[in-house]
């Protein structure tokens, strides 16, 4: 009962974002757009694959992935901005998502914008979640003048580390936190925080 009405209430919220139109990024290989029901099915198949999950504390199920996308949604409608859902045009309608995403935790660090990617494990090692990244960040500073954008992750989280380092996101020992919502024996409560502000980011152009 639960399943049917999760499913239901994410592909009513999904399907408007044809109704309202969000910013659509595009780069030289990807299009970022919002999202669209048929997603549901491959961003659940990812994140229940233990591979790309194996830096979060749990693997979601078909619901814990439908109501993410609602929120994913909502936030977008909220916003203006959110994580974007990757297209490969020609290629592969769903890669996962980058996007930006307000922090919603209480840290040193916040408020702040953070951004994030997600790709399936078959479309690692080609340099997508970098190229998303740039335009991500790109419209950040640029159409939402934010000052700062900020990314973090476990600290055994390497790939993720490098493409931040690869955005020109820096990363000090003082700024590494303890995740607040994980727990003290937890080998993943260790985070490492990154940052760019926009003087570095638009110096770099
Ligand atoms: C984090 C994640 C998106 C990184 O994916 P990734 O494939 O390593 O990163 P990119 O898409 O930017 O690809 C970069 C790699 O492609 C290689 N590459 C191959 N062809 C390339 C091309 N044409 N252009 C650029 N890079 C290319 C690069 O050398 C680089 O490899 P390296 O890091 O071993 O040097 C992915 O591992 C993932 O989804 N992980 C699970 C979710 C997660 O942990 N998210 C972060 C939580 S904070």
């Amino acid at each position: 009962m639960r399943r049917a009405s999760a499913a239901t209430g994410a592909t009513r919220r999904l399907s408007l974002a044809h109704v309202i139109p969000g910013p659509e990024l595009r780069t030289s290989r990807l299009v970022l757009r919002r999202w669209r029901p048929s997603d549901l099915e491959p961003f659940a198949a990812m994140n229940a694959d233990p591979v790309v999950m194996e830096h979060f504390p749990s693997l979601l199920t078909r619901d814990q992935s439908e109501t993410m996308a609602d929120r994913i949604e909502a936030g977008f409608v909220r916003d203006g901005f959110g994580l974007w859902a990757v297209e490969l045009p020609g290629a592969a309608p769903f890669l996962g998502f980058v996007g930006l995403a307000p922090v919603d935790l209480e840290a040193r660090f916040t408020p702040a914008v953070e951004v994030g990617w997600r790709l399936a494990r078959c479309w690692w090692g080609r340099g997508y979640a970098t190229e998303a990244g740039r335009a991500v960040l790109s419209f950040g500073f640029n159409d939402l003048a934010l000052d700062e954008i900020v990314s973090f992750t476990a600290r055994s989280n390497d790939r993720s580390q490098r493409v931040m380092a690869r955005l020109g996101m820096t990363t000090e020992p003082a700024d590494d936190f303890e995740h607040p919502r994980l727990s003290a024996d937890d080998p993943l409560r260790p985070h490492v925080l990154y940052r760019v502000s926009r003087s570095a980011w638009l110096a770099r152009r």
